[in-house]
């Protein structure tokens, strides 16, 4: 992975942070870094307290879905930061997708 990618964040259309990509860190800890707190619980993927929503960009998401996710969520962009990964650059809305 190249170096200083970025994460953009957004409370809806409002850009309220920028965090750097580490290989390891998920992005909830990302987000963390650069001051956003995501709310979390389980931090495994099963509750979907943190479901957020990809603006822009990719998510490396599992082959299969974990609880907290379905096929509709994954359409709407929505995504779980706390045990999921950037592919690179993206921009995200820590407003859930519902
Ligand atoms: S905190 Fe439970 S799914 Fe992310």
């Amino acid at each position: 992975m190249p170096e200083n990618e970025l994460i953009r964040f957004f409370r809806g259309n409002l850009p309220i942070g920028i965090g750097t990509i580490e290989s390891d860190l998920t992005i909830v800890e990302i987000a963390y870094n650069a001051g956003i707190t995501i709310p979390t619980n389980c931090t495994s993927g099963t509750c979907g307290t943190c479901l957020v929503r990809l603006k822009k960009g990719f998510i490396d998401y599992p082959e299969d879905l974990p609880p907290g996710l379905d096929d509709f969520l994954v359409e709407e962009g929505g995504f779980l930061p706390c045990c999921m990964m950037p592919k690179g650059e993206c921009e995200i809305d820590i407003i859930p997708p519902l």
